[in-house]
């Protein structure tokens, strides 16, 4: 939109503020932003997580890149804007799901660290729980649950993250989870105490 449209906008709002429906839903909103390359782990810890979540009785919701990518960013590609784009969409859906009190789950490759210090600000700092997770190309080359690292090797996928596209690795991530080191299990264990002591349980 441009700049002279969103001069005649002015935000409104009702009766009911973010506090009122997360008191409602008793949990402070959070988003945990997974970032790792493909084959790390973020869609299977992501649901796994959102499983153990649901189960203990909070509301919470995955936004997936293989997912958003068939329909909210479904026009997008892979080159830097296009990602940076796909970021930008899916920090401000996950703003507002935790304007809305829930707990989200964010699996996004998301390479670039200027690009999640993006996502960090729409979300806003206090919400956001940047989580690496760590596995090293080989891993996921040998793990390549969906072929697409053959593929990018043998050149018949461009700009693939890891072989010829950048990652950059987060410095001081919020959480650290190993992938290769650590079961799903103790890693979603890990991740539901680190929200626990911090989220669910507001005083
Ligand atoms: S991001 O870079 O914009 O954060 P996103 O997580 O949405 O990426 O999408 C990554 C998924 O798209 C991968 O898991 C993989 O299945 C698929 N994909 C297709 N082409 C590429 C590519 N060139 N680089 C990385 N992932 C790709």
């Amino acid at each position: 939109m441009g700049q002279q449209a969103q001069t005649y906008l002015r935000r409104v709002s009702g009766a009911i503020s973010n506090i009122d429906r997360a008191t409602m839903l008793r949990q402070q909103p959070a988003t945990i932003w997974l970032t790792g390359l493909s084959g790390s782990g973020k869609s299977t810890l992501a649901y796994e997580l959102e499983h153990r979540l649901i189960g203990a009785g909070h509301a919470c919701y995955v936004l997936d890149g293989d997912n958003v990518r068939h329909g909210l960013s479904g026009d997008l590609g892979f080159g830097t804007e296009d990602r940076r784009e796909n970021i930008r969409r899916v920090a401000h859906v996950a703003q507002l799901m935790n304007d809305a009190g829930l707990i989200v789950i964010t699996a996004l490759i998301s390479p670039m660290h200027e690009d999640r210090m993006m996502a960090r600000e729409i979300v806003g700092s206090e919400r956001f729980v940047e989580t690496y997770l760590s596995a090293s190309v080989e891993i996921c080359t040998q793990r390549d649950p969906k072929g697409l690292y053959a593929m990018a090797h043998s050149g018949k996928i461009s700009s693939f993250t890891g072989v010829s596209a950048p990652y950059e690795a987060p410095e001081s991530p919020g959480l650290l989870v190993e992938t290769a080191k650590e079961t799903v299990s103790a890693s979603v264990a890990r991740i539901y105490d680190y929200l626990h002591e911090r989220y669910l349980n507001p005083s």
